[in-house]
């Protein structure tokens, strides 16, 4: 069976305290979860530490971002080993935000998939098109080649492998993908996944939208069949607006 996760991503916001009541409040509201349903949350990294120590058990913290090495001379830059002592067990890979602002390519995202396997890390994939791809009509041809870089995996591996489809044109824009536009990406990735690896990780593997996912269309969105939670942006800042949405999935 595969599992209900519902993930907040920070992004770079919020100060010191504003992150720990935020992430009080979230603790509070969260049920324990179980095996099949997961609430998780990628603070900014200088936060990670701290968090782990306040958490109650209810949520599992994930790293927005790490780099491929495992040590050395990398200014500024925190490994995924590092993360993983840390007690950290989630990492994002392949945010839209990392592949155009940060120029990170297959080439990187594939050593960084790597890093993030050894070392024993969950990944959340994220892919999406641009709103050019989908007024041009190649929206799955390009996520068809985001999800390629998957191919390397082996069937183990995919088992710590959940995707993101996030459309660009709907991160932090406040226009939604309409449940019909998701759920018709979700299916395709789903049967992307069959095509490469076969019917049980395909039918195993989480698959979250995001993208302006908020309290008033998470219940619609998470109602697809091959919509399995959501990764939240904006939404996941609010305690309110949080617990809306991890409700929606229960
Ligand atoms: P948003 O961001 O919910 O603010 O659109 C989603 C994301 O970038 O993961």
């Amino acid at each position: 069976m595969r599992r209900k996760i519902v993930a907040g991503n920070w992004k770079m916001n919020l100060d010191v305290n504003e992150a720990e009541t935020l992430f009080k409040g979230i603790c509070s509201i969260a049920s324990a979860g179980n095996k099949y349903q997961k609430t998780l949350v990628f603070p900014p990294n200088i936060y990670i530490h701290s968090l782990l120590k306040e958490n109650n058990g209810a949520i599992e913290i994930g790293a927005q971002n790490f780099h491929f090495e495992t040590k050395g001379a990398f200014t500024g830059e925190v490994s995924a080993r590092q993360l993983k002592a840390l007690g950290c067990s989630w990492v994002l890979v392949g945010h839209s935000e990392r592949r155009v602002l940060f120029n990170e390519g297959a080439a990187i995202l594939s050593k960084k998939m790597d890093a993030a396997l050894e070392s024993n890390l969950q990944i959340i994939y994220c892919c999406g098109e641009s709103l050019r791809e989908r007024e041009e009509g190649n929206h799955f041809d390009k996520v068809r080649d985001q999800i390629a870089i998957l191919k390397s995996l082996t069937h183990e591996s995919m088992q710590n492998i959940s995707i993101a489809y996030e459309p660009i044109w709907a991160i932090g824009t406040g226009r939604t993908a309409s449940p019909a536009q998701a759920a018709e990406m979700h299916d395709f990735i789903r049967a992307e996944l069959e095509a490469i690896f076969g019917y049980t990780i395909a039918e195993s593997t989480s698959l979250l939208y995001g993208g302006s996912c908020s309290e008033e269309n998470a219940k619609e969105l998470f109602s697809c069949k091959n919509i399995d939670g959501g990764l939240i942006g904006g939404a996941s800042l609010k305690v309110d607006s949080f617990g809306a949405i991890i409700s929606a999935i229960e």
